[in-house]
C-alpha cells in the first residue's frame, strides 16, 4: 500500500481529517488517565499526538511498518519509543499496555483477525484494545466524492468500500473472533471544513494511500476528467466533508 510517503504528504491528504477523530476516538476507547498506551500503525502520528498530550510521552509507544513515517515519528516526537513493526508481529511482551488502539489501519491488515489478536495479547487482561475504519462501504468516509467520481469515469475502479472493517458490524465480528470480550462498536464523526476546491484536490496527487495510488496511475487527460468530476460535484467551495467511522473497543 501507498503508505511510504513523506509525513507532510499525509498530513495534507489524511491527517486533515484524523487529527480530529484522534480526541473523539481516544474518548470513545477511554484509557484510564495513568494508562500505558500503545498506538498500532502510527503514521505520522494523528493518534500518538492526542495520546502524548492526554497520558504524557512516556507512557506511549508507537509502530508502524512504513519506514518513511518511522523517521517521520522520531523527528515529531523524539521522546516517545517508537519501533517499525506491523500488527501481526509485536515487539512487546504479553498483557504489556494498559490500551492497545489502531486509527484507520485494520482495513490495511492482511489478516484483521490476527492482527487484532495480537493486539490483545500485549493488552494486560482487562484492559482495552479499540480501532476504527471510516465508513467507506456505506458512503460515509471522507473520500466518498472521490471515489464516487472515480467510478463515474470508470466503473470498474477499484475502491476501498470491500475492504475489512468499513461497514457496520464488520469490527465487532474482527474483535469476537480474536477473542475480545464486552465487544462495543458505534459511529465517530468528525467534520473538516475546505476553504477551496483546489486545497480539497491537490493532496490526492500526492500518492497517498488507495486514494493517491489511483490517481497516480491514470494520466494526465484522465487525472484531469476526475479532477472535472469531482469539481463539479463539490463546486469551488468553501465547504465541509463529514465522514464517519465505525469504532470498536473490547475487553482482553
Ligand atoms: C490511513 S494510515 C493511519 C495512520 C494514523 N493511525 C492516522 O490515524 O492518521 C494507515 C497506517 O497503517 C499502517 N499499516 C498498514 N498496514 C499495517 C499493519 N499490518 N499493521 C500496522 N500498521 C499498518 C500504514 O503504514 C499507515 O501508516
Amino acid at each position: 500500500m501507498s503508505f511510504d510517503v513523506a509525513g507532510d504528504a499525509y498530513d495534507r491528504f489524511m491527517g486533515r481529517y484524523s487529527g480530529p477523530l484522534a480526541s473523539t476516538f481516544v474518548d470513545f476507547a477511554g484509557p484510564e488517565a495513568s494508562a500505558d498506551v500503545l498506538d498500532v500503525g502510527c503514521g505520522p502520528g494523528a493518534l500518538t499526538a492526542e495520546l502524548v498530550a492526554r497520558f504524557g510521552a512516556g507512557s506511549v509507544r508507537a509502530v508502524d511498518p512504513s519506514p518513511s513515517f518511522v523517521r517521520v515519528m522520531h523527528e515529531r516526537f523524539p521522546e516517545v519509543a517508537v519501533e517499525e513493526a506491523g500488527a501481526a508481529s509485536l515487539p512487546f511482551t504479553t498483557g504489556q499496555f494498559d490500551a492497545v488502539l489502531s486509527q484507520l489501519v485494520v482495513h490495511f491488515m492482511a489478516d484483521p483477525v490476527a492482527g487484532i489478536a495480537e493486539m490483545s495479547r500485549v493488552t494486560r487482561p482487562g484492559g482495552v484494545v479499540s480501532a476504527c475504519v471510516w465508513d467507506h462501504a456505506e458512503g460515509g468516509g471522507p473520500l466518498e466524492t472521490f471515489w464516487q467520481a472515480a467510478r463515474t469515469l470508470d466503473p470498474e475502479t477499484t475502491t476501498e468500500d470491500r475492504l475489512p472493517g468499513t461497514r457496520q458490524g464488520d469490527l465487532t465480528e474482527i474483535f469476537t473472533q480474536a477473542g475480545l470480550e464486552q465487544v462495543d462498536e458505534r459511529p465517530l464523526t468528525v467534520r473538516v471544513s475546505h476553504p477551496s476546491f483546489e486545497e480539497w484536490w491537490q493532496p490526492y496527487t500526492l500518492g497517498v494511500g488507495p486514494a493517491g495510488a489511483h490517481v497516480a496511475a491514470l494520466d494526465d487527460g484522465a487525472t484531469e476528467a476526475l479532477r472535472a468530476e469531482c469539481l463539479q460535484r463539490l463546486g469551488d467551495g468553501p465547504f465541509v466533508v463529514d465522514a464517519r467511522v465505525w469504532a470498536a473497543r473490547g475487553r482482553s
